[in-house]
């Protein structure tokens, strides 16, 4: 069983919005979408800036710089101009429960590969 972290509740982060928080000393973004909870690090692949003062549409989040578009669900750039991945991390939340926990797992997943 990971050791979770506990961040927040369900009602920190709106539906369709993300909230950046730092996870033992990493810079992490959640994801509230309609699939569920997602966490990235929040990092852009492309220039370094973060994720989480883009654009969340669906599962797909837009970097504020130069549109680079992730998906949240995977971490995998979806367009030009990021080429790598950024790193994933498993959330644990109940979108039916405002009041419950959302718990990170801090080890992220391994990065996915392009196309997967
Ligand atoms: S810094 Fe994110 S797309 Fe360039």
């Amino acid at each position: 069983m990971p050791n979770l972290l506990t961040v927040g509740q369900v009602s920190d982060i709106p539906l369709e919005t993300v909230r950046h928080y730092d996870i033992e000393g990493e810079p992490v973004v959640i994801a509230h979408t309609s699939e569920g909870f997602f966490a990235l690090e929040d990092r852009c692949s492309h220039a370094d800036v973060a994720l989480s003062e883009g654009e969340l549409d669906g599962c797909m989040l837009e970097c504020w710089l130069h549109g680079a578009v992730f998906d949240v669900r995977t971490g995998v750039p979806a367009t030009l101009p990021a080429l790598v991945p950024v790193k994933t991390y498993d959330v644990f939340a109940d979108p039916s429960n405002p009041e419950g926990p959302i718990e990170v797992n801090p080890t992220p997943n391994p990065i996915q590969s392009k196309g997967k």
